[in-house]
């Protein structure tokens, strides 16, 4: 863990992790109806996924499920894997027991054949990892020819905005202070500058086809006037990416 942080109080206490087992109900209910996943990164990725009906869909990191079932109600086929026993459990309580749910990480082989899916998602999952060539090479194999890999990740300026005594040019593990649900967690994610994302990208032979910084969707003023302070406020937290593998 980088000695760039140093723990408020409430979180003094714990050790920064990226494993969900230990929060997995009060993020679930965070996620549910939260600013920034409800009314932000969700409507984001299924904007950008766009009409799915039909298509193969992985979803890697796909916590409880709410992306899943909102692929799966536009009509796609859908896989979810997630490292999170926990979180799977809240996933299949969702979706029932016909849904395709594995435990898989995305620091190992994906348990799939090549070409298996048409498109996959990766809805901030990628800033847990401290290496992406290995990840992403396994997302290009499992994805068909024209295939789509749609991404939301912490936008590196974000983390610049909220901490500027910190080295933005390096790749490096930081501690994030979150509540979910009343619930105090400090996360371990990894920080990369934005070159390092693209590059990322395009070293696994991905070609970026969308860069995206949405405002979030409608209803997010009403609900949250405080954060969304006019009807067309837009913030900068997530950024979007649609790779297409060759
Ligand atoms: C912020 S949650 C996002 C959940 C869901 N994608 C969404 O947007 O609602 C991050 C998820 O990534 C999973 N995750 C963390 N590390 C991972 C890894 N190495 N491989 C795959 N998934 C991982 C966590 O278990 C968690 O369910």
């Amino acid at each position: 863990m980088s000695a760039d942080h140093q723990t408020s109080s409430g979180f003094a206490d714990q050790t920064p992790t990226g494993d969900y087992d230990a929060f997995a109900e009060a993020y679930a209910a965070e996620n549910e109806s939260s600013l920034l996943n409800a009314y932000y990164a969700r409507p984001a990725i299924l904007d950008l996924a766009g009409d799915v009906a039909g298509r193969r869909i992985l979803d890697v990191g796909c916590g409880a499920g709410p992306i899943f079932e909102e692929l799966r109600d536009r009509g796609a086929i859908v896989t979810g894997v997630d490292p999170s026993i926990k979180m799977l459990e809240l996933a299949r309580r969702r979706l029932g027991e016909d849904a395709a749910l594995q435990q898989a990480d995305l620091n190992d082989p994906l348990p799939f054949p090549d070409n298996a899916f048409d498109d996959a998602v990766a809805c901030l999952v990628l800033h847990y990892l401290e290496d992406w060539s290995a990840p992403l090479a396994e997302l290009r194999r499992v994805l068909a020819p024209g295939g789509r890999l749609i991404v939301a990740v912490n936008h590196p300026f974000n983390y610049k905005f909220f901490n500027p005594e910190r080295d933005y040019f390096a790749t490096h593990e930081y501690g994030l202070e979150c509540n979910f649900n009343g619930q105090n967690v400090l996360l371990s994610q990894w920080h990369r500058p934005l070159h390092a994302i693209t590059s990322a990208f395009i070293e696994a032979g991905f070609r970026i086809t969308v860069v995206s910084e949405p405002p979030p969707a409608p209803g997010a003023h009403e609900r949250f006037p405080d954060e969304v302070k006019t009807p067309d406020s837009a913030f900068l937290c997530f950024l979007f990416l649609v790779l297409e593998a060759p």
